[in-house]
């Protein structure tokens, strides 16, 4: 095997093999060559129909033309200026269209950079220092939102390295939960700048709002005067063409965009009303920069994305994640296999559980066990997803009817 191959090189190069731990799973994983439309292949020549997707950006599928044809034709004129270019504007416009409420905005090339100036703007504009975030939330890999949702304690950091001072600044509750957040503000009177949430939960599998949480939650930061941040790295664009906030009709102050927004290449955004942005300098004093942000490949492929995603029905996600869920409900009924599907559109995970899921902690409580048997065999069938119980997998427009069936007859069949 070649990927064994590779792995055994890679592991001396980069801790645990690869590049970004969920790419790790037992014994080693399969390193791969090309993706076209809903399929990958690994090195070895083998062909995967992909649920994983990169994680969430191709929601066109692999390789998409309009976006391939738009960054060959951007390459011709050269990759980056560190100079203002007129892409950045027409993406910023398409963007502002669809989520009016993304006045200004500021593009930066991946979602931990954007949920880390998100949160420093946050805090300089209420001057308040704490963040509360739910268990299970996870907004990219930096100090202040790497918090542990271990056993319900706050403020504890997840990593080594993390400084208490900074985690005991970063609140944790549980998702769901509209009785803790009241306690936590009641707890932390004029002391808390925001709230970062994702909208729908995506990082512990999938696990959407209860009916009316994502209102009380607009209701509380209003009346605290501290902002709310929905982080739609993985929902912008996921549910419909614009933001979850405009699907469960709930504005934040600020939205993080990302995954979907680039097209498959490093772009994310933070964003929302003028008041607010335009504290981020040079009009504002909160310092925030980099070099690769809104480079013309990034932005380019993304208007190519939303151009596309703006004439595409949704409801065809939705209808294939329904077969899916068919199937799954059928195992349940006529095997009594012990599974939940949680779907919102176009994002879904199979929990291996009998109880439903709505928080962190029921999810936890999933057999993760056969989650990998299920994810081994899946492997073996040609299938590629997420290589844990706690992701989410992904549909694109590239995928048919018959692959979904396919998926779904696995499930059927059982472990
Ligand atoms: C909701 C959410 N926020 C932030 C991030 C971090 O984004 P990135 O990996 O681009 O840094 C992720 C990554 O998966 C995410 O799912």
């Amino acid at each position: 095997m070649k990927s064994k191959k590779l792995f055994n090189v890679s592991r001396k190069l980069f801790p645990g093999g690869v590049n970004s731990p969920v790419r790790f799973y037992d014994p080693y994983p399969l390193f791969i060559k090309k993706g076209k439309g809903s399929k990958i292949f690994d090195v070895d020549g083998n062909k995967f129909i992909d649920f994983c997707l990169a994680y969430g950006p191709l929601i066109l599928g692999h390789s998409d033309a309009s976006v391939k044809n738009a960054v060959k034709k951007q390459l011709e004129n050269g990759w980056l200026f560190g100079a203002p270019t007129e892409e950045e504007i027409l993406l910023a416009k398409i963007i502002n269209e669809s989520i009016p409420y993304m006045e200004m905005m500021r593009f930066v090339s991946s979602g931990t950079e954007a949920t880390m100036h998100a949160i420093r703007l946050a805090r300089a504009y209420t001057n308040r220092k704490k963040i509360v975030k739910v268990f299970g939330g996870f907004h990219g890999s930096h100090d202040s939102v790497l918090v542990s949702p271990g056993s319900g304690a706050i403020g504890i950091p997840s990593s080594p390295g993390i400084p208490d001072e900074i985690s005991a600044n970063t609140l944790v509750v549980d998702y769901n939960n509209t009785e803790e957040i009241k306690k936590v503000f009641e707890n932390n009177k004029d002391e808390i700048a925001a709230i970062i949430i994702e909208p729908v939960l995506g990082n512990v599998g999938v696990i959407p709002p209860l009916d009316g949480y994502l209102k009380m939650i607009r209701e509380i930061t209003t009346d605290n005067n501290s902002l709310l941040i929905f982080d739609e790295v993985i929902t912008g664009f996921r549910f419909h063409y614009g933001s979850a906030g405009q699907y469960f009709n709930v504005e934040p102050d600020l939205t993080i965009l990302g995954k979907i927004v680039g097209g498959g290449f490093p772009l994310a955004v933070f964003g929302g009303k003028e008041d607010i942005m335009k504290n981020i300098s040079p009009s504002g004093n909160v310092y925030q920069a980099g070099t690769f942000s809104g480079n013309p490949i990034s932005m380019v492929a993304g208007i190519a994305t939303l151009k596309k995603l703006k004439n595409k029905d949704y409801k065809n996600l939705e209808n294939r994640v329904s077969i899916i869920n068919k199937y799954v409900e059928d195992a349940k009924n006529d095997k009594k296999i012990d599974l939940q599907l949680n779907s919102m559109v176009s994002m879904f995970q199979i929990f291996f559980n009998k109880n439903e899921i709505k928080n962190y902690n029921d999810a936890l409580k999933s057999n993760t066990a056969n989650f990998k048997k299920f994810f081994n065999k899946l492997l073996d069938r040609g299938f590629y997803i997420p290589p844990s119980q706690f992701e989410s997998l992904f549909i694109s427009f590239s995928h048919t009817k018959k692959e979904v069936e396919d998926f779904g007859r696995i499930i059927y069949e059982g472990l």
